[in-house]
Formats: structure tokens, sequence, C-alpha cells
């Protein structure tokens, strides 16, 4: 991999009052620490993908063809590949096989896959096969899916694991636009990041088209037992058809959240906006396929409390999938930029109260990973240092919460109203591009700072990007709901008392926020004093079940223990699960625990869940 380093001297735009705060910073580091590709050379423009999905031997098999375009009339073109086999390689389509190798085995990046081209070579077809174990797949068998009926497939491509199911230039900061055939079994219907289907064909032949530009990580494709409801004119809802109901019931808002979310910073680029109930092993809460968001279903709790999620996905269809973050080290461009977002829909659809309760759990979350990496910590800077690790490392919330604090920031210093043209401005001019940190800094100075010199001794941009920890002008939010919870915990004076609290408090912002205030050493007698009057676990709401089943583990509170083990078994939620664990290995007991269940619940995780917990339990 080359390192190609442009210094800057941004002194021009560094004013007066923060002369040492930006001066001379590193700009523009432009190549991926990530991919093995050399997009200056040759770069990749539409895919032409033709696929076989096979549910008997788990794999995927078929030809990736790239329309290129050869720069600087290389000799060679350069692709990301992981796991996957190579059968063969053409150009501009000859009979005739190109030469090609394929370089030596990175654990995290996988094997470059460098094909001899011309300078006239337009068409590079690349046949191949992917592993059984491939890390962006999972393969789920009839059992673990809601109908129980038939086999289940989907991808996860973000940040690197593309590569392991598409050979391709894997980068956040090379985009193109691709079609696809696809061949499933008769009975199951497949779905893509594109143009999809609402009924399932007679032949399982379907032919997907994405003619927007977009990176790697944003390639998806399911197969199921999947129907499809519509929401209104642009939205709807693809889920198992036993799920279908409930989903659409949960999710009825997603229209308005469109129209809200296109209120506030533009029109809403991609056609459709749709969302993919999985199965519950689906290891994130959502993921910003363009067109088709894919989310867990343990959102759905039964009473629209976790739609935020829904809210976060769609904001990706402008932050981070119409301007993407260049590098994973730049990851907090996409995810801050997303998670203030995602609480401006909230806060124009469900009010200010409801935006201000996610703004506290978001902070608490933050110091809480700031406490855990330390103040120091690299990994605490908003630009991220990810190089010769994996980038999964940078999915902490510094990325979200830190990079939210410091939006934030900068709204309250601009004022919200130049604050939003300013972002429906920067959206606009850089859409359908990558942009790395240093883009967006030049950006910021440019076009907001330099107008209002105030604005920068307010803000200390580079304190927020490139230090570790909390700047000191960081706004604590504060919610008057949460300050009631404060006062009652206080009231009860050491040992939990039964209050009225729970008839008043329904909202899962609520409960979530005082499990997490509650005092550190209950006793047994406490917890069931809670479990009687708050029934947290009734809810089926996972996000409660998994704060409280934390609190639990903390306080050794054995009855919760069988429900536990059930809940580990099932869901297969990252975010979810790792918090129990981490909790149980905390003792040597627990970790015996740990490895018992664990032993029944890893062959229902995808790769990015069972990777993390190996390493925790040191089985790898
Ligand atoms: N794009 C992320 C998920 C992701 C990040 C996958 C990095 C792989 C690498 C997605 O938008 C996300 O942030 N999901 C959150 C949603 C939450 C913040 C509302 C999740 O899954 O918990
Ligand atoms: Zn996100």
């Amino acid at each position: 991999m080359k390192k190609l380093f442009l210094f800057f001297c941004i002194g021009f735009f560094a004013c007066q009052s923060e002369k040492k705060d930006i001066t001379n910073v590193e700009i523009g580091e432009r190549t991926d620490p990530h991919s093995f590709s050399e997009p200056e050379k040759a770069v990749v423009k539409h895919l032409d993908l033709e696929l076989a999905v096979d549910f008997s031997s788990h794999i995927i098999s078929g030809r990736a063809t790239w329309d290129i375009q050869n720069v600087s009339e290389a000799d060679s073109i350069v692709f990301d590949t992981h796991q996957l086999k190579i059968d063969k390689v053409t150009l501009d389509g000859s009979a005739d096989s190109a030469e090609y190798t394929l370089g030596q085995e990175h654990k995290i990046l996988g094997r470059a896959l460098t094909i001899k081209i011309t300078p006239d070579t337009k068409k590079v077809s690349i046949w191949y096969k992917t592993a059984e174990d491939a890390a962006a797949l999972q393969w789920l068998n009839a059992s673990q899916t809601a109908g129980k009926k038939h086999p289940y497939l989907f991808t996860q491509s973000q940040a690197i694991l593309a590569r392991t199911w598409v050979p391709c230039q894997d980068s956040p900061g090379i985009r193109f636009s691709y079609k696809a055939k696809v061949t499933v079994p008769k009975e199951l219907m497949a779905l893509m990041s594109a143009v999809n289907p609402q009924k399932r064909s007679d032949d399982g032949i379907y032919t997907f088209e994405q003619n927007k530009p977009i990176p790697s990580y944003l390639m998806a494709l399911a197969v199921g037992d999947i129907d499809f409801k519509e929401i209104d004119a642009r939205t709807g809802i693809y889920a198992e058809p036993g799920v279908l109901k409930k989903a659409a019931w949960e999710f009825a808002d997603v229209g308005k959240m469109v129209a809200a979310a296109e209120k506030i910073y533009g029109p809403y680029q991609w056609g459709r906006y749709d969302v993919l109930v999985l199965p519950p092993s689906f290891p994130f809460g959502g993921m910003e396929n363009p067109m088709l968001t894919f989310a867990t279903p343990t959102v759905l709790a039964g009473d629209r409390s976790l739609v935020n999620l829904i809210a976060h996905e769609l904001a990706h269809s402008w932050s981070g999938n119409l301007v993407t973050n260049a590098t994973w080290n730049d990851f907090w461009l996409n995810e801050g930029f997303t998670t203030y977002f995602e609480r401006r829909i909230i806060e124009e659809l469900y009010g200010r109260e409801v935006a201000e309760m996610q703004e506290v759990i978001g902070f608490n979350l933050l110091k809480a990973t700031v406490a855990e990496l330390g103040a120091k910590n690299d990994d605490t800077k908003l630009k991220g240092s990810f190089e010769n690790r994996d980038p999964d490392d940078g999915v902490t919330d510094i990325a979200y919460e830190k990079g939210f604090s410091f939006l934030r920031v900068i709204e309250k210093a601009a004022g919200r109203n130049v604050f939003d043209a300013f972002v429906s401005e920067y959206f606009k001019s850089h859409q359908f591009q990558s942009i790395s940190t240093e883009d967006f800094v030049l950006y910021l100075q440019k076009n907001l700072i330099a107008k209002d010199v105030k604005i920068s001794d307010k803000v200390m941009v580079s304190k927020w990007i490139y230090d570790p920890g909390i700047p000191s002008n960081a706004i604590i939010p504060v919610s008057m709901k949460f300050k009631e919870i404060d006062s009652v915990i206080k009231s009860w004076g050491g040992s939990v008392k039964p209050s009225r609290l729970s008839a008043r408090m329904k909202s899962t912002n609520e409960r979530l926020y005082l499990i997490s205030a509650l005092p550190d050493s209950l006793s047994t007698q406490d917890l069931s004093v809670l479990h009687r009057e708050y029934g947290f676990t009734r809810s089926g709401n996972t996000e409660i079940q998994c704060a409280w089943y934390t609190l639990a583990l903390k306080s050794n509170y054995e009855k919760a223990y069988p429900e536990i083990e059930k809940y580990l078994i099932n869901v297969g939620r990252r975010k979810l699960v790792l918090p129990l664990y981490k909790e149980m290995v905390k003792t040597e007991k627990g970790k015996k625990w740990a490895r018992e269940v664990y032993l029944k619940a890893r062959p229902n995780y995808h790769s990015v869940t069972f990777n993390t917990i190996d390493e925790l339990l040191g089985d790898k």
C-alpha cells in the first residue's frame, strides 16, 4: 500500500484568535489504508454482476464485470478480495484468459488481485466463488428464521467485508453504479441496495439496477421468504410473512420521516426508501444500504419506541450515502453527522423533549466510552488512525456521540438557521463524492468560520478533531424528564421504594435512563421491587432488556439468569449482547457460564458479532 500525503498550510483560514488551533495540519490523506486498490492508476466505474446463490453448499458463484477507467495508462488494475476463489479473468469480452496474480494474504485486508491490462482496456470480467465462511455472508437455516420453513441469506459489507463476496475496489472513496442478475431458489425473493422487486419472480431470477454511484460497502443482498407491504407511494416494508404486519405497524411513520428529513436538508435523492426487517441474528441495529435499509427485528418493540433507528439509517441517505467518508479514519463524518441529523428528524416529528432525552443518553454513552478508553487515548479523537488495524475498532461512540457533540457546538455557535443552510449546501456541493476530515475542515473554515470570526473561538475545531477526550466547550444536554427521575431515585434514599413513577414513566427513553441512573450496588430485594413495578423484561423491548440484564449481572440477580441465556441465544445484534458478555467475564464463575451460553449462541451470530465475542472470551 502506498502512502501519499498532501501537506497544506491552511494558515490562511486560521483566523487570528485560533492561530494555534488549525495551522499546518495534514490535509487530505488521499489513500485508503484499508484497500489494496490504486484508483489513481486505474479505477472502476460500473459493475455488472451475475450471481447464483446456492443454499446447499453455502456458496455464491458468478461473474463480476467491471467497466474501468485506466486513468494513467497503467499496465495493471488492483482489486480487493478476501476469502474469494478466483476461477478466471477476461478482458473486454474476449474468450481468452487474462493474466492475474493474487497477492499474499493479509489477515485483515485479504489479498490484492492484480490484473494485467492495456491502456485501452475497458472491461474486466472476474469469475469467482465465495468461501463457505465468507465474512460478509450469513446463511441461516430454516429454524433460525421467523417462519421456520425456508433458509435465508443476507450480506453485511461495511466496513471492509464487501471484498468477501464481490471482488471490488473496496474503498469508501471509490464509487460505481451497478446492475445485477441474481438466481435464487424459486420459492425465495432476492433484494439488493437497488431498485427492488415487490413480488416474487416465477423462475427465481431477479434483476437489479443502482444507477447512482455508490461505494462498495453499500452493496447488499438478501434472499429469503420475504413479502412486501407499502407504507406510502415511495416507502414500504419487506419482512418474512409472519413479521410483516407487526413491522409495518411499527414503522408506519417512515413516509413522514422522509418528508421531515427533506424539509431539513433537501431532497431525498434515491427514489424509493424501503426497510427490510431481517432475522434476529442481523449483527447491527440497522445498515443504511441505499434504497433499502436493513434493520434488526429487535426494534419491533410493539410501541414504536425504537424508530429513531430508522431515522438514523434514513439520515445516512444524506450523510454517508450521498456524502461519504473518504476512508474509515474519517468514519465520524458518516456517523457523527447521521446521529445529529437523526435527532433533528426526531425533534421535527416527536418534539424537542424526546430529542433531548436521546441527547442525554448519547452524552452519557460518550462519557462512558471516554472513561473506558481513557481520556488520553488516541481512539477518542474524531479523526481516527486505524491503519494496520481492523476498521471495526473504530465503531465506538466516539464517532457517533463525540461527532454529534461537535456538530451541536458548531450549531450553537453559528445559530441553527445559519448552520442548517451550511449543512444543506455541504450535502449539495459534495453529493456523490467522498470527503476526508481535512476536506471538511477546509470547507467549514471557508464557508462558515471565515464568514463570522467569532464562531472560531467558540468552536475550537482542531481540539474536537485532533485531540483526545471531550473538549471543555461541549454542550451538556439536559432533559427535565430525566431530572424528575433523578429526584425520585434520590428520594428513595439508598434502597428502592415502590413509587407511582412507573405509571407516568412509560417511554423507553425514561426506562433506559432510570436503569442507568440506579445506584451500583442494588440488593436482590431492590431488584425484585423494580422487577415487580416496572416489568422491564415483559416489554419485549430488547434495548431495555439489555440494560436490565446488564444490571442484573452486575448485582448477581440470579432470578434473571435463565432469561439472559435465552436472550443471548436469540439476539445476534452485537451492541445488545456485548455488554452482557463483558459483564459476565468479570468473574471466573461468570466467564465459565458465558462460555457455556456462547457455545449455544455462537451458531446464531454473524461473523461481525462472533469475532468480537471470540476475542472477548479469549477463544481465538
Ligand atoms: N452504518 C452503521 C452500522 C455499521 C457501522 C456497520 C460500522 C459496520 C461498520 C449504522 O448506520 C449504524 O450506525 N447502526 C446503529 C444504529 C443506531 C446508532 C441507531 C446500530 O446498528 O446500532
Ligand atoms: Zn450509522
